[in-house]
């Protein structure tokens, strides 16, 4: 079956059993919470929660789609058998309509009536697979999925997992639930040794998620499922790689077969997520997802001037290959923008090879100054750099990264989504070294402000968002009333204690699960990765006054943060509150 067909058989199934196909929404989403769009289910996150009402906008409970994803969280793994940046993701949902019979039944006969193929085993969610001390250790095992796979599909291997069986909440809090997942081989991976793919994730929106890791039950009971388009045609059309598809072939071709393997792979996914980010509106820059196009432009870039393809053929063979399915790929507003960009790039990388060549040795500090400087990509520094950047990592050089720039915002601490991190390149918001410090001394009072709103007014506290400026602190937080005059008195004058007492700032790098047992605070904790900085203010972590994972930076002692002050306490809505604080 080509990816055609595939493509039509997935929304006539559903359609014909009563779900009403709607079309993809943008890579860029309206919801300010998420960089890019990660999921099918993003854009009707709000007929899980109840705000919208699926049968006034869609005349049905039920709903298909297949939905443009990016997820950066896999860039890094880019050049295997089956990571892409952007993909396509087929979904079926139901908001309140039908629950996990149906939806497993529905993904039983699509994969093997439909596809006609062969599952190689399901997973269910199984607390007893989890971490005792895990916010989802409480979620009961979802026995009804399991006995309705037995039900349905006798013959089919039913296994228990952990958390990889529980999705969401997507952004700080919001739906989520147990899933079961569908894994199929096809026969020829299978004579390869290769292990089964996880082809569809089938998830079952029982609970409301807060900030706090609370579970509540939904009042509506949601299905929400993601099948990778690319994962299913492989297993399809029995080839080894994504790569081997239909859905590759026809731009594949225009590169030539002697470039090693992970390049060509390489350069056809980027290709890729340029031409659809840039139809979505993303124009490269130096921050969030313009910052991810540039990435890739720039990459794109390095090995078609290594390797000597033509990317303008390539480019637009992927508008060729996609032009049918949507309606804004324009190959001369994609052209515009990628020259423009490669010109840029190209002017520069001269000088950067040229200075990269200088160097006897390529350690994160010298990396990341030809990448501030010259714009080199750390890719490209690798592969030029070659035997010189061999010791040379990618964690070495983010943290170097996050040294120079990461003053987070709050913009940038909200914009993540499904898969949990999609980037974290923070914004250096101060122009010079006073500037700097200031922000500084704001960044570490924003955690001093935190620790004493729970300690005068409970672990109800949590933090919404947080926004850092020359000028002042904006911290949102959840809490359901206004604050006393005397309360904010009280969490003024702790934090000027703490200031008082000249505590050390201190960082240490833990796993993240180790992390999360010292009590650490985080805005959520998918943000950040493993292992993570847990950022504390006094002699020890076990006695600290505040304890948060953060990519920093901070000043050294709470003495240089000077005098705070509460400048304004308001609502920001249900539930939420913000505090405007200022250092002097
Ligand atoms: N939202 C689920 C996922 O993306 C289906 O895996």
């Amino acid at each position: 079956m080509n990816s055609r067909e595939i493509r039509q058989k997935f929304l006539s199934f559903f359609e014909e059993r009563g779900h009403k196909v709607v079309t993809s929404s943008s890579l860029v989403p309206d919801d300010p919470s998420v960089l890019l769009t990660t999921a099918g289910m993003q854009q009707f996150k709000k007929y899980f929660t109840g705000e919208l009402d699926a049968e006034k906008d869609f005349g049905s409970l039920n709903t298909t789609s297949i939905q443009k994803s990016f997820r950066t969280s896999d860039i890094d793994e880019v050049g295997d058998e089956s990571h892409l940046t952007f993909f396509e993701m087929f979904g079926n949902f139901s908001f309140g309509g039908y629950f996990k019979e149906e939806a497993i039944r529905y993904g039983y006969e699509f994969i093997t009536k439909v596809m006609g193929l062969e599952i190689d085993y399901v997973t269910v969610f199984d607390p007893k697979k989890v971490s005792h001390d895990d916010w989802r250790a409480g979620v009961p095992f979802d026995e009804e999925s399991y006995n309705f796979w037995k039900k349905i599909a006798p013959e089919v291997d039913v296994r228990r997992e952990g958390v990889d069986n529980f999705w969401g909440p997507t952004g700080s809090e919001g739906p989520c639930g147990p899933t079961t997942e569908i894994y199929v081989n096809g026969a020829l991976r299978q004579a390869q040794g290769k292990p089964p793919v996880e082809v569809w994730n089938i998830v079952f929106n029982q609970f409301y998620c807060d900030s706090l890791k609370k579970l509540t039950p939904l009042k509506i009971q949601g299905v929400d499922t993601g099948m990778g388009l690319e994962r299913l045609v492989m297993v399809s059309q029995d080839v080894p790689t994504i790569f081997d598809t239909d859905l590759f072939a026809s731009f594949l071709s225009e590169i030539s077969l002697e470039m090693p393997i992970k390049i060509r792979r390489i350069a056809a996914d980027h290709a890729r997520g340029i031409v659809f980010l840039i139809s979505d509106g993303v124009r490269p820059s130096n921050k969030d997802a313009g910052y991810v196009l540039r990435r890739l432009v720039r990459r794109f870039v390095m090995y078609s001037e290594k390797y000597k393809f033509d990317s303008n053929i390539l480019l637009g063979g992927v508008v060729r290959e996609y032009g049918d399915f949507y309606d804004n790929l324009s190959k001369e507003l994609i052209l515009e923008v990628f020259s423009e960009e490669r010109k840029k790039f190209l002017e520069t990388l001269d000088k950067g090879i040229k200075e990269l060549e200088k160097l006897q040795n390529i350690d994160a500090v010298s990396a990341f100054s030809l990448f501030s400087t010259y714009g080199l990509p750390y890719e490209v520094i690798k592969e030029v750099g070659s035997e010189k950047a061999k010791n040379l990592t990618r964690e070495d050089f983010d943290k170097e990264f996050e040294k120079h720039q990461e003053i987070s915002r709050a913009g940038q601490e909200k914009k993540f989504g499904g898969h949990g991190l999609i980037l974290d390149t923070g914004e250096l918001k101060a122009g010079n070294e006073e500037e700097l410090k200031k922000v500084l001394r704001l960044h570490t009072a924003t955690h001093l402000l935190q620790a004493a709103l729970r300690k005068v007014l409970g672990s109800e506290v949590g933090q919404a968002g947080s926004d850092i400026t020359v000028d002042r602190t904006r911290f949102d937080f959840t809490f359901p009333r206004k604050l006393t005059p005397e309360e904010i008195s009280k969490v003024e004058k702790l934090v000027n204690d703490v200031i008082a007492e000249d505590l050390p700032v201190q960082k240490i790098i833990m796993p993240k699960e180790e992390a999360e047992k010292t009590g650490a605070l985080y805005f959520f904790k998918e943000k950040y990765p493993d292992p993570v900085n847990v950022y504390f203010v006094g002699k020890d972590i076990d006695s600290a006054f505040s304890k948060e994972f953060c990519g920093g930076p901070h000043v050294t002692h709470t003495g240089e943060i000077g005098h705070f002050r509460i400048k304004k306490e308001e609502s920001v809505g249900a539930g939420l509150r913000r505090i405007r604080g200022v250092v002097e």
